[in-house]
């Protein structure tokens, strides 16, 4: 999978930018400040349509602007169109210049493994996190995945609102209470299968991404959820138990909005055992396994981004992965520091320099 053109208009920073790019590697340098995350934004944002650094779309609008376009052309086994249009009113996407209505037929086209320093924040980050990690990734790779989820909250919310309602109203009947959790089970485990199969295959790849990267050590994830190991039947007879307590507590105890994620390394939790520097690399690994499980799964390599190169490894680290990617992976890589970059690296690389609001092709 390769972006090879980019438009932007009025996003961020810039007011209009159209750029080609490399098949393999694109390098953006320049200063802190100029725009290189907002570039590596845009392109993950015309895959995801939405942003890695801001919930507010309103913030990728340009400054006292109305609206803003991305545009880009993505070959896969086709070559399409993709367009992601904000304004204050909401959002637009299309594909060879027709409007998508669904956002979950739209966002499985494009795939992107996006590595930023922020990321390792993740490990000692509250389990929502985690889950919103797992839900950005498995959303690009399972089409219904994300219909579940809407469905799943959605149930969650009235289950909760009638958990509420039986407090106050004690005759009320338990009928639809059942009827609800049904309902949440039946989306629960669709979304516990998806999120299963989905850990089982990166943990198929994470441990030899770390440590032929890193240093020995194993590495896997834990799948921590209230669904685990259980069908729907045994399900439903735990959340019977917890009525009561449930309707105390005026909110649904048990599902799989609590799941989380432990990464494990030597069979001791990271975020408690691990230094900052294993963190760094678990993480690493992390994504160098997804982009296995996208390959696997799509039959295409998807766009790796790897923003702010060298606060997330040193060069010793950052030559061992170069190695490993191979040319079938585009990358885009931004850094403030050109000069560390190794010299074989730069003469297969496309070259960008960042200043602020304007970018030229070295
Ligand atoms: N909506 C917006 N309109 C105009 N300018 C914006 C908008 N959002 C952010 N900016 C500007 O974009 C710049 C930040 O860009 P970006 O985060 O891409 O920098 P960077 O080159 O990645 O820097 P660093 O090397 O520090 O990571 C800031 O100067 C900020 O003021
Ligand atoms: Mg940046």
């Amino acid at each position: 999978m390769k972006i090879s053109s980019l438009k932007l208009v009025n996003f961020r920073n810039y007011e209009k930018i159209e750029l080609d790019f490399n098949d393999s590697l694109n390098i953006i340098y320049g200063n802190n400040g100029v725009g290189k995350t907002n570039l590596v934004e845009a392109i993950y944002a015309l895959s995801l349509t939405k942003s890695f650094r801001t919930s507010n779309d309103k913030n990728l609008i340009k400054k006292d602007e109305l609206s803003t376009k991305i545009e880009g052309v993505v070959e896969t086994n086709t070559t399409n169109s993709y367009q992601v249009i904000l304004n204050k009113e909401g959002k637009k996407v299309k594909i060879d210049g027709d409007i998508i209505s669904k956002i979950s037929d739209y966002i499985s086209n494009i795939n992107i493994v996006l590595l930023q320093p922020e990321e390792q924040m993740i490990f000692t980050a509250p389990p929502s996190s985690r889950r919103k990690l797992l839900n950005i990734e498995i959303s690009q790779l399972k089409k219904d995945y994300i219909i579940y989820l809407n469905n799943y909250n959605k149930v969650l919310k009235q289950r909760n609102f009638y958990l509420r309602e039986l407090y106050i109203n004690g005759n009320a009947s338990k009928d639809y209470l059942n009827i609800l959790t049904k309902k949440l089970i039946e989306y629960g485990k669709k979304i516990y299968d998806i999120r299963f199969e989905f850990i089982e295959k990166i943990n198929t790849y994470i441990n030899d991404c770390y440590h032929n990267i890193f240093e020995s050590g194993e590495l896997k994830i834990k799948y921590v959820s209230d669904y685990n190991k259980k069908n729907e039947e045994e399900l439903f007879n735990i959340y019977v138990k917890n009525y009561n307590k449930e309707i105390i507590l005026g909110k649904t105890s048990l599902g799989i909005h609590h799941d989380d994620l432990v990464f494990m390394l030597d069979n001791q939790n990271i975020a408690e055992w691990g230094s900052n520097g294993q963190r760094k690399n678990a993480i690493f690994a992390f994504k160098l396994a997804e982009i296995e499980v996208f390959n696997k799964e799509k039959g295409n390599y998807p766009i790796l981004i790897l923003d702010d190169l060298f606060s997330a490894l040193d060069n010793n680290k950052i030559k061992n992965i170069v190695k490993l990617l191979n040319n079938n992976i585009q990358t885009f890589i931004t850094t403030t520091e050109l000069e560390r970059i190794d010299e074989t690296l730069l003469s297969n690389a496309k070259l960008f320099n960042v200043t602020y609001g304007n970018i030229t092709e070295v």
